[in-house]
């Protein structure tokens, strides 16, 4: 948010020292407390804690503080995202709020000196197509974060890459909504395993971060069920988030965090949803449209223009705009989250408690090994051969770390930070610094050849870069493209001249590979001069020991891209961030974060539907630089006497063996293509682990939401011929049939 900035000072004079919290514990389980009883569902004794509660507690409970700003600042809170205190003669647990996607954040380090495991990021996750993966990451962050006191984590961010370029795609799971739905459910539910409360956010579609605040953006709602809000009905359907965080955007229309169409038809007509709704910070517009649509909580309200739901909601009531039942329905909506999800009854402790780092990091280096994407490997440069005499590293401070994505996300991992630049302009200024990880690509590699002179060079000048390249057996160069939450990126194209670093080093060495170290997809003007390219992501703290694993062959590389890459940005459906004719001032680009009125709206229209990413691109019938889906190994897999079946439980069982030398997994997809004709869709993956020359034989069944449209106001899945394909990614099919499949619902 724009405002942190000047907290920074703030926020750094309040303790660090969390106190203890002041939860009474009450172990009567009588009659007179039936919110104590196990027995009865979350509703009923969340319902009933409403009876019990005075008004004035009601009201208290709708509405979070910002602890940077709060004051006065309770004594048991310390800085994070946000605070609710409790009532505690009732046990109804202070919400202690921390951000958390790819760890227990403490962005430009509010709190001195904690650290945290730092994930990769969640492309990383989504990458790896393994949903038991996303839930072990999700439970480390959980542990972590009620070690920390901390008992609501701002995670579970799963809206769709719409846009290769979005700043925040780093912090989401990709185009497909299958895919990123199962991924982050999973992740949602590892959290919640801790006894815990997680968000799924950012209900919804805010798929651009410029403008985020204001801009409104336009779909036809049949596209949107199959598209963001599908991702988010799966996400909510496997983990159960206690909450739904609302989005900053308009859509079509009115605010996400007073859309009634979104936060009451949808999300609690349609899908039933009983958590509650938090809104995004300084997202809140109003009391009573907020109020009356569906919006349960006010988050970090000093960031709202007004305190919307404390106050002014009391007043809203006595007048007759909000019904009274509507503030005991948001509160029992929120202590339903709380009970649901284990809080209530395991309270969080009082004081920090050991966590096991280690564990924590060889968890997070996991992910980062299964998720990296080997990219292209020609000529078996990879991997590289640990009789190498000479190899040099080249750029991306690959001396000393590996990259982080920006915002509220960012955790200051374990192990330091050895590389921090400030911003000095840009949305993302007051809150985000560009932070590199203390996991050093050249200490990896040194360590697994020890018999080699491994050298690095910053790669500020290039003729020097080619030089050494010239000398050395192999070079390796660390290309970065930093993103962030609050900015899209000017670009997708490697800033600071590295396109043509890397041409120069190509030039010089015949045995060049490029390691990406990039929020998403870029631009590789490059590719066809570079024998190899390896998707790094940004691979969290333990992200130099998982590449030099992988560029051994240590390990064998199994991720797959979980997002289309581009040719061209011209290819995608919209090149570039849309901003209103005429631009928008950089300073606004942020703007209405708490202000949305002071700027005037713009449309962004997403006309591409639910075609999106390897969608789009079959729809158009264009070539993506690298398919959706697509990844490569050290080893050669095959797949035969694949069976398809039909009917009501559509499928294909195929055998998968690995043919060469080298352990590895392969991930056999299935798409299938309606008889409308409209473009493919994931139906079903499955990450297999073969041994060298084992097989295994794997069914795939296809999903039945990726077989059913939104049609007249409710899923219907269409009888008659589909195709089904067996696949090695989007593009490259196996095998393929069509099959009957009988009229039916989800
Ligand atoms: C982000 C959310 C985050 C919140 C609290 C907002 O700016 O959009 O993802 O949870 O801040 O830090």
């Amino acid at each position: 948010m724009i405002v942190k900035r000047s907290l920074i000072a703030l926020v750094l004079l309040v303790s660090v020292a969390p106190a203890p919290l002041v939860a009474q514990q009450v172990t009567k389980n009588d009659a007179s407390q039936p919110w104590r009883n196990k027995r009865l569902s979350a509703e009923a004794r969340a319902a009933a804690l409403v009876k019990a509660m005075t008004g004035a507690e009601k009201l208290r409970y709708v509405h979070g503080l910002f602890p940077p700003w709060a004051k006065p600042a309770p004594a048991d809170m310390i800085p994070s995202a946000g605070y609710v205190p409790g009532v505690p003669r009732l046990g109804i647990p202070t919400l202690r709020e921390s951000d958390a996607s790819l760890g227990v954040a403490n962005q430009v380090e509010q709190r001195k000196g904690d650290t945290a495991t730092a994930l990769p990021s969640s492309l990383t996750t989504a990458a790896t197509f393994d949903v038991e993966m996303a839930r072990k990451g999700g439970a480390v962050i959980g542990a972590e974060a009620r070690a920390k006191t901390f008992n609501v984590l701002l995670a579970g961010g799963v809206n769709l890459t719409r846009d290769a370029w979005n700043g925040r795609n780093f912090e989401y799971l990709g185009e497909d909504p299958l895919l990123a739905g199962r991924m982050a459910g999973a992740s949602i539910a590892g959290v919640q395993s801790n006894h815990i409360v997680s968000t799924v956010k950012h209900f919804i579609l805010n798929s651009q971060e410029t403008g985020r605040a204001v801009l409104n953006a336009r779909i036809d709602e049949a596209a949107l069920r199959e598209s963001d809000l599908l991702a988010f009905e799966i996400a909510i359907a496997d983990g159960k988030p206690g909450s739904v965080m609302c989005a900053y955007n308009r859509i079509n229309g009115d605010y996400a965090c007073e859309n009634k169409r979104m936060l009451t038809d949808v999300l609690r007509t349609d899908w039933k949803y009983p958590g509650w709704v938090m809104s995004d910070w300084g997202g809140v517009h109003s009391t009573v449209k907020a109020a009356n649509a569906g919006l349960d909580q006010q988050s970090g309200q000093e960031l709202d223009s007004a305190r919307f739901f404390s106050e002014p909601l009391d007043a809203a009531i006595k007048a007759g705009q909000v019904p009274e039942a509507r503030l005991n329905e948001m509160v029992r909506r929120i202590l339903t989250g709380v009970i649901a999800s284990g809080l209530y009854d395991n309270p969080t402790p009082k004081t920090e408690q050991p966590i096991d780092y280690m564990a924590h990091a060889d968890a997070a280096q996991r992910v980062a090994e299964a998720g990296i994407v080997l990219l292209r490997n020609q000529g078996g440069v990879l991997p590289l051969a640990k009789t190498a005499k000479k190899i040099v590293l080249i750029g991306g401070h690959a001396d000393v770390g590996v990259l982080s994505g920006g915002g509220s996300s960012q955790v200051r991992s374990v192990g330091g930070v050895p590389v921090e630049i400030p911003l000095t302009e840009g949305a993302a200024a007051s809150f985000a610094r560009i932070t590199w990880h203390n996991s050093s690509p050249l200490r990896a590699i040194r360590a697994l050849a020890p018999q080699a002179q491994v050298t690095y060079l910053d790669g500020s000048d290039p003729a020097a870069a080619a030089a050494a390249a010239r000398s050395a057996d192999i070079a390796i160069v660390f290309a970065t493209h930093w993103t962030t939450e609050a900015q899209d990126p000017p670009s997708l194209a490697l800033p600071d001249r590295q396109d043509a670093l890397i041409t120069s080093v190509a030039k010089a060495n015949a045995r060049t590979v490029v390691v990406l170290e990039t929020g998403g997809p870029v631009l590789m003007p490059w590719i066809e001069q570079v024998p190899a390219v390896v998707q790094a992501w940004y691979p969290g703290q333990r992200g130099g020991e998982a590449l030099a694993a992988i560029l051994f062959g240590d390990v064998n590389p199994s991720g797959r891209l979980p997002i289309s890459f581009p040719r061209t940005a011209e290819q995608l459906p919209r090149p570039a961030p849309v901003v209103p004719a005429g631009g928008i001032p950089d300073t606004a680009s942020n703007a209405g974060v708490g202000d949305g009125s002071k700027v005037p709206a713009w449309d962004v229209d997403y006309s591409e539907g639910a075609n999106i990413g390897y969608r789009w691109y079959a729809a158009k019938r264009d070539k993506p630089l690298f398919p959706f889906g697509y990844g490569l190994s050290y080893t050669r897999f095959s797949f035969s006497s694949a069976k398809f079946v039909g009917g009501a439980r559509p499928g294909v069982t195929v055998t998968v063996r690995n043919l060469g030398k080298r352990a590895g997994a392969v991930v056999p997809q299935l798409y299938v293509t309606a008889p409308d004709g409209s473009p493919l869709r994931l139906a079903a993956w499955k990450r297999q682990w073969l041994a060298p020359g084992q097989s295994a034989r794997v069914t795939l069944t296809a999903d039945r939401y990726a077989l059913a449209r939104w049609q007249n106001g409710g899923w219907a899945v269409a009888g008659g011929k589909y195709r089904l394909a067996l696949a090695q990614d989007a593009e490259q099919v196996s095998q393929e049939q069509v099959v009957e499949i009988p009229k039916g619902s989800l």
